[in-house]
């Protein structure tokens, strides 16, 4: 039996990184509380759901969820039941209505409300805490981790830049950076806990600047940090990608050669209407640098299809701009309209049926343009940090390569953490196959 003082909290993650790295946050503010994580939504005297606004898809889906989970309540009034997260800080009050059963609804910036409002004896009425904060960075709280050797860390919050289709701005608030210091001292001690990997977030995480320092110089310290064998970051924003930022990635192998590197669109027409902040001529030219400095760099992005506006013109731009840069991977969406966004007021001049079109062509050319690439680094040997347990292949395991591909390989001597070279043998469009050159960690 659990002792009565222990609490168990069931959190399920949706959206970005910078999500999961909310829910150890918010596991961090619970623990000293008693609060323990379960993984069985029927043993949990909380159920929370840290939700994504970014398309309507992501707010469907956890309706849908909660119209599941409602059921332990009815198995135990007791049970609270609550949202947290971007769709929470989007709707309110609002989520009431439709959901008239949640005991409580909690926004980005309100998450050391929680502990509190759970703790009350008297919880009949729900609560809907959602006040944003510009100072807010949760810099003194240590988020409880999951076990593996990569570890996320929220570098900044929130997001000024109001591209007109996203909600983002409006539901995380105001750009505000974790001090510097505060980043070091939680990368040391990941490092002394024998973490290998740290993958530094923010919505536009290379405009990080705590006052003094810049993203430049929080890459170069952490370089310095001895057990960290790789440092990412994501995602940065074309526009604040500073020759500071190249220069530190071409100087430290530490620092991965894999950039996420968001486009949207490759028409300036739909760029210029998105108010993304630079021209397809800047992002060309940008990339051209980048290749330069870093000649083995791994290139993604997102891409949006079906702006409004975006005729077949655009689209073509886009499909030929891809075609001419060959990312390694994309990520691609169907546009959506988000609630308070400037691009909702416009409407949309894009039917689905086109939309789908749009997407269903790019992404062809993407998965071809993936397996190219990937099968071009058959024979070679590369490095990859070690994870654990391949997913589709019993005994074999995973890892990353320095590029952050997904590489998998039959068993042998090594341990998640380890650092090994693999063959690559055969290569799939998001899967290299390959073979550890030495049972050894090198
Ligand atoms: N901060 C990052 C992106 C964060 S959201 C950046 O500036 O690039 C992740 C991706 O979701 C975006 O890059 C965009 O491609 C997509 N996205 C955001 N809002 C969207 C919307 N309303 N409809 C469809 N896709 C959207
Ligand atoms: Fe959204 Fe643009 Fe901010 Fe990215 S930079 S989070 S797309 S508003
Ligand atoms: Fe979604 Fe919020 Fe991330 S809207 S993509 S979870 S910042």
């Amino acid at each position: 039996m659990a002792s009565p003082d222990i609490r168990k909290i069931y959190i399920e993650t949706y959206g970005c990184q910078m999500n999961l790295a909310d829910t150890e946050l918010l596991l961090g503010l619970l623990k000293p509380q008693g609060y323990e994580p379960t993984h069985d939504a029927s043993q949990a005297d909380v159920i929370l759901l840290n939700t994504c606004a970014i398309r309507e898809h992501a707010e469907e889906r956890v309706l849908g969820r909660l119209g599941v989970l409602v059921r332990h309540k009815a198995r135990n009034p007791r049970v609270l039941l609550g949202l947290a997260g971007c769709m929470a800080q989007h709707h309110r009050e609002k989520l009431l209505e439709q959901a008239p059963f949640l005991d409580f609804v909690v926004g980005p910036d309100a998450y050391r409300t929680l502990p509190a409002l759970l703790t009350q004896e008297e919880n009949d009425a729900p609560f809907v805490s959602v006040r944003l904060d510009r100072e807010e960075t949760y810099a003194d709280i240590t988020p409880v981790r999951g076990e593996g050797v990569r570890a996320w860390v929220t570098a900044m919050r929130g997001c000024d830049r109001f591209c007109t289709f996203c909600i983002v701005p409006y539901v995380r608030g105001r750009e505000r950076s974790v001090p510097l210091a505060a980043l070091l001292a939680q990368v040391r001690e990941l490092a002394a806990h024998g973490y290998k990997e740290i993958v530094y977030l923010g919505q536009t995480v290379n405009a990080y600047h705590d006052g003094t320092a810049d993203f430049a110089d929080l890459l170069r310290q952490t370089a310095a940090i001895e057990g960290i064998e790789r440092i990412r970051f994501t995602s940065p924003h074309p526009a604040d990608m500073s020759e500071r930022i190249i220069e530190a990635m071409a100087t430290f192998p530490k620092i991965a050669p894999y950039l996420h590197l968001p486009l949207q669109s490759a028409s300036n027409r739909v760029l210029q209407r998105m108010e993304r902040g630079y021209t397809i001529e800047h992002y060309a030219a940008l990339v051209e640098r980048l290749r330069a400095a870093l000649p083995d760099l791994a290139l993604s992005t997102d891409i949006i299809v079906g702006f409004p506006g975006e005729d077949e013109a655009d689209f073509r731009a886009t499909y030929d701009f891809m075609a001419q840069v060959r990312y390694d991977s994309a990520f691609m969406f169907k546009y959506s309209p988000r609630q308070g966004t400037k691009a909702y007021k416009w409407g949309e001049t894009v039917s689905e049926e086109e939309k789908g079109r749009r997407l269903q062509e790019i992404i062809a050319l993407q998965e071809r343009i993936s397996r190219e690439i990937n099968r071009r680094l058959i024979g070679q040997t590369v490095e990859v940090l070690v994870e654990g347990p391949a997913k589709r292949q019993p005994g074999w395991l995973a890892g990353k390569s320095r590029q952050f591909k997904t590489v998998v390989f039959p068993g042998g001597q090594v341990q998640p953490g380890d650092l090994i070279q693999v063959q690559v043998r055969d290569a799939t469009a998001h899967t290299l196959i390959g073979e550890a050159r030495s049972p050894m960690p090198v």
